[in-house]
């Protein structure tokens, strides 16, 4: 049987075999799918094991992002704009094609949402792997201006300038910010500690798309927020990451899975409904 899997560290609580499995059932592939939590200075050699002995193509995931971009043969285009590889596919040919399908999945997620990105004033909170993953899908959506704000604004300056030939794309501090936005994305690390970025509550409208790629059973104290301020639109990034993982799979199979029945049950794995 086709193997695959996900490296992380870690990496125990991942989602992905239970998604992947669901999207196999579904579509009819036959294929197993596990997990591998690798040192993390023993990565490189676990990849090369996992293919030698036949593996098909693999997720990889914290912290190994960036170090499978520099392991794999090939880069597609949206993984050498994100500077790191979140699934890799052996070819039939024997060469390692890293890919990056984590933008892709929020853009696929925000518009399952109903958001509207053309000509869109976009914010994006954050300038680390996850935010530099989102520019370019989101970019290619021709938003009317996308506003990098990062804690260390040197970081979001670099993206902006990094990403500013796809499109209409800057940096500004937490303290420049001036609304109305109509969609804030939080791509900070911020509620694994329970921390919220530093946005002024004015900043938030009714009519605000907001979107916290971090997700957990109950809303994250970013979503909490927004809401109290006023959002009535809110979405975590449960929804990215069955796309994310849908996009995996059409890369590696060819076919491209359907995503509700698999996010609500998801959901109810998590305990959400
Ligand atoms: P990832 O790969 O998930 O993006 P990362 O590269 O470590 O993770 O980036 C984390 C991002 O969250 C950074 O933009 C970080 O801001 P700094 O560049 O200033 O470190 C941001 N971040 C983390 N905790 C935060 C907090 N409490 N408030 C605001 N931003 C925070």
């Amino acid at each position: 049987m086709d193997r695959y899997l996900v490296f992380g560290h870690p990496v125990r609580h991942s989602k992905s075999p239970f998604i992947h499995t669901l999207f196999a059932r579904q579509t009819q592939q036959e294929l197993e799918y596990g997990l591998a939590e690798p040192a993390v200075d023993e990565f490189a050699q676990a990849l090369r094991t996992f293919f030698d002995q036949g593996g098909k193509g693999c997720n990889v995931t914290v912290p190994f992002k960036e170090q499978a971009f520099t392991l794999v043969d090939c880069l597609s285009p949206r993984a050498k704009r994100a500077g790191a590889v979140n699934t890799i596919k052996l070819t039939d040919d024997g060469v390692l094609l890293g890919d990056n399908t984590d933008g892709a999945g929020l853009v696929a997620d925000l518009k399952s949402h109903g958001v509207t990105l053309a000509d869109s004033r976009i914010l994006l909170l954050g300038a680390g792997g996850a935010a530099r993953g989102a520019l370019a899908p989101l970019l290619a959506e021709l938003p009317s201006e996308l506003v990098i704000a990062n804690r260390t604004h040197t970081k979001a300056q670099q993206l902006a300038a990094e990403f500013c030939d796809l499109g209409p794309v800057t940096a500004q501090t937490y303290e420049q910010l001036a609304g109305p936005f109509d969609l804030v994305i939080n791509s900070t690390s911020a509620s694994l500690q329970g921390e919220l970025p530093p946005l002024a509550p004015a900043l938030i409208h009714t009519d605000i798309a907001i979107y916290d790629m971090m997700y957990g059973a109950s809303d994250t104290a970013f979503i909490s927020w927004a809401k109290q301020h006023g959002a009535r639109q809110t979405m975590d990034g449960l929804g990215m990451l069955v796309e994310q993982a849908a996009e995996a799979f059409t890369v590696w199979r060819g076919i491209r899975p359907g995503t509700k029945q698999v996010l609500r049950e998801l959901k109810r794995n998590l305990g959400v409904i």
